[in-house]
């Protein structure tokens, strides 16, 4: 602890007493699932740089974002942290975790099922989906019934992952219930954060593992069953269907089964929550919002006079729903920790870090969740003199403005 407080290379960097001195209060907020909020308290009190473990910072500052994990020319990547990123279910074979040589060829494999043309593919899928999932919301809502939209949510995009990553219909939309899946990948979320835990202490780490709950181990054991058959159901499929999988799946792709599976987990776990996720948090906020709700309501509505109008080419016209989605991912978002990179002495240290003999991992966010309010977007639309209707703009144009809301504070 006196080295972590005094001698360490980053104990210059403010922090609370805890954070700086060991990691056991990183370990026991992570568990507790109140790292993030920690984290952003610590930013209101200590400014945009805190040291949130005696090894580890985390920035709040849009420089920061492009140093971190931006291209550097012949410098390459900052590498991720191997303490965050292999502690899944799918570990260093998946795209997330792949080494970057070989992320390149899983990325490209990946990209055919998100080209124009394959997306043009599946819109058929998701306007079945989608409109089974209104007519399913319809039914509830003449009942006295409460409708819980996050469950809903999430049964949309499971189901929807299900049919176009592994050609599976779960049913989970026309019965309205959970697929058992979806209860394992909750349990597989808080075991990987248990390992993540543990891993900070090698020595003891398996007895530590032997802690985690039974019901959380079982979880884990029986999501990896189900992802292996259903992963290889959809490898093994003679179709020449367009879905996320269909690059992966080509005779001559050259990935193994292994890399299948694990890029197969990596959609469903990256794409059926995180989306489900993002849906609850922009609803809650619009509820909380009736004018913001108002006008995006008359936007869509101006837009399309009926149902079946409503496709991909039409909804990307939608310049304020976009804004609102943006400032949801903001306010809300679905992946709220860092993402951690670690960077070596003397080595790959960003440029506009200024301290270039600094040590171990470093990490961002969530730093743009400020100020923590949900902006009246045609406010700010006329309020930053927004001429474009790009969403990506709108959304800089947002930090932009929460940066000065904050220096003006
Ligand atoms: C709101 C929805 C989503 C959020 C918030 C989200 C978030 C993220 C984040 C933060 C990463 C970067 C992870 C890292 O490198 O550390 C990522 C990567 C990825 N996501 Fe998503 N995601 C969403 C939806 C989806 C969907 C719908 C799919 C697929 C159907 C998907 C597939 C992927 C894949 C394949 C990667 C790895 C990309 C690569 O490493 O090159 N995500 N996502």
């Amino acid at each position: 602890m006196v080295y972590n407080l005094y001698f360490h290379p980053l104990s210059a960097y403010p922090g609370p007493f805890w954070a700086r001195s060991s990691r056991l209060w990183y370990r026991y907020t992570l568990i507790r699932g109140t790292l993030p909020f920690s984290v952003y308290r610590m930013h209101l009190e200590y400014g945009d740089i805190v040291c949130i473990a005696p090894d580890e910072l985390a920035y709040n500052d849009p420089r920061a974002w492009k140093d971190i994990y931006g291209h550097r020319s012949g410098k390459g990547e900052i590498p991720k942290d191997p303490n965050f990123y292999l502690n899944t279910a799918a570990g260093h074979i998946s795209i997330i975790a792949a080494p970057s040589w070989r992320h390149g060829t899983l990325r490209r494999l990946f990209s055919h099922g998100f080209s124009e043309k394959a997306l043009r593919d599946q819109e058929p899928t998701l306007q079945y989906y989608a409109d089974l999932f209104i007519r399913r919301l319809r039914d509830q809502s003449v009942t006295d019934e409460r409708i819980d939209i996050v469950k809903w949510y999430n049964f949309f995009t499971f189901d929807v992952i299900g049919d176009l990553a592994f050609g599976e219909y779960f049913h989970c939309l026309e019965t309205g219930q959970n697929h058992p899946w979806i209860e394992f990948i909750f349990q597989i979320i808080v075991q990987g954060t248990f390992a993540r835990a543990t891993d900070y202490f090698p020595f003891v780490k398996t007895i530590l593992l032997l802690f985690i709950p039974k019901s959380l181990r079982d979880g884990l054991a029986a999501h990896i069953a189900l992802m292996k058959s259903k992963a290889l159901h959809r490898l093994n499929m003679k179709t020449d269907r367009s879905d996320f999988m269909t690059g992966m799946a080509a005779p001559n792709s050259g990935i193994s089964e292994k890399e299948f599976i694990a890029s197969s987990d990596t959609i469903l776990l990256g794409g059926s929550k995180t989306t489900a996720t993002l849906l609850s948090g922009v609803t809650y906020y619009l509820l909380q919002n009736p004018r913001t709700l108002k006008i995006l309501v008359e936007e869509i509505r101006s837009k399309f006079t009926s149902e079946d109008q409503i496709d991909f080419v039409g909804v990307d016209t939608l310049d304020y729903m976009l804004a609102c989605l943006n400032e949801a991912f903001r306010l809300y978002p679905p992946v709220p920790g860092a993402l951690p990179r670690r960077t070596w002495l003397g080595t790959l240290w960003p440029e506009s870090m200024c301290h270039p003999i600094l040590l171990l991992p470093f990490t961002s966010g969530p730093c743009t969740a400020l100020p923590n309010t949900f902006l009246a977007l045609s406010i700010l639309f006329r309020s930053v003199g927004l001429k474009t209707r790009s969403s990506k703009t709108t959304s800089e144009q947002l930090l932009c403005l929460s940066a000065t809301d904050r220096a003006t504070a």
